[in-house]
């Protein structure tokens, strides 16, 4: 029986509620950016990371740094890598060897992908996950309160500090007239928000989005670069996407982009800069 209408009734999860349970359950509560060491100024630092499946190298001494605050789109061609960084990056993949570390001190490569999840790093995967059955404004109180465990969650009562954070972000994701209906019945587009919106219930120091924008419309794809362009400063990113108008506009003219390849990285700098190396051109842009 669920006696308070402001929590989702979970008792009879479905299969689809199960996957989104097993992906905010993952996230934790976050740490604020304050606790992570970022006095050198990268809140994402990789150094010579190398994945071998079968002997075949998917990453390549691969290094990379990111600065705390940065928005950093990363481009390559298919079976570059780029997956299998983030992979890495949140420990669903462990490196062969190499340095991954968040802020200066929080070594990644030591720690499982729920510890991970709670030391900051949140994870957008291409498919959106929400509990489809229930309310938008369910789903982002069910993912900002999971450190108390789910099932607690639930039964707790929302406090108006958590009501007026759960405003803020419905305001963001700009699904506040669609508060009360079920996750469901959303578009693709308002359904990725969604997701990009219970992980900022757990306040993530740095972000990772996978091919956020594939499968939307040219106007989705444009309001989800608003969107991200809008969180730019309280949370690193980082945007993997194949999209070129995308890119731009979450680059601009001086943000830096990252062209992966084969594993490593390729060429790196201003999206003009990377679109005029030659490199890059001969094996991504210019196929
Ligand atoms: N679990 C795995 N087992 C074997 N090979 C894998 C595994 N995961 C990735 N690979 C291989 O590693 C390479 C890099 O794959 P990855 O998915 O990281 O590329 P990507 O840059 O994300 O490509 P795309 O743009 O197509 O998403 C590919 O050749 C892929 O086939
Ligand atoms: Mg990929």
């Amino acid at each position: 029986m669920n006696e308070n209408p402001m929590v989702p009734d979970l008792s009879h999860p479905d299969e689809n509620d199960r996957r989104a349970l097993s992906g905010v359950a993952m996230m934790g509560r976050a740490v604020t950016p304050g606790e992570i060491d970022t006095s050198h100024g990268a809140i994402l630092y990789l150094e010579d990371v190398t994945v071998s499946f079968d002997g075949f190298r998917a990453l390549n001494a691969l290094s990379l740094s990111i600065d705390v605050g940065e928005l950093r789109c990363i481009i390559g061609p298919n079976g570059a890598g780029k997956t299998t960084m983030m992979d890495v990056i949140t420990g669903k993949t462990s490196p062969d060897s190499g340095k991954v570390f968040l802020g200066q001190t929080i070594d990644l490569t030591r720690m499982n992908e729920p510890s991970i999840a709670r030391a900051g790093i949140g994870r957008k995967f291409q498919k959106p996950t929400v509990f489809e059955q229930h309310p938008v404004w369910e789903n982002l109180e069910l993912a900002m309160k999971t450190d108390k465990g789910w099932l607690a969650s639930l039964r707790a009562r929302l406090d108006r500090g958590a009501q007026a954070r759960i405003e803020e972000t419905l305001s963001l994701i700009r699904l506040e007239g669609e508060a009360r209906r079920p996750a469901g019945e959303l578009s693709h587009g308002q359904k990725q928000r969604l997701e990009i919106g219970m992980l900022l219930m757990q306040q993530p120091a740095l972000l990772l989005l996978d091919e956020p924008a594939a499968g939307m419309t040219d106007d989705e794809t444009m309001e989800l670069a608003a969107l991200l362009n809008h969180l730019r400063g309280t949370c690193s990113m980082m945007v993997v996407e194949h999209d070129m108008e995308f890119v731009a506009a979450l680059a601009g003219d001086a943000g830096k982009v990252t062209v992966m390849a084969e594993g490593r990285v390729l060429a790196q700098g201003t999206l003009d800069e990377v679109k005029r190396d030659a490199a890059v051109v001969e094996s991504y842009l210019g196929r």
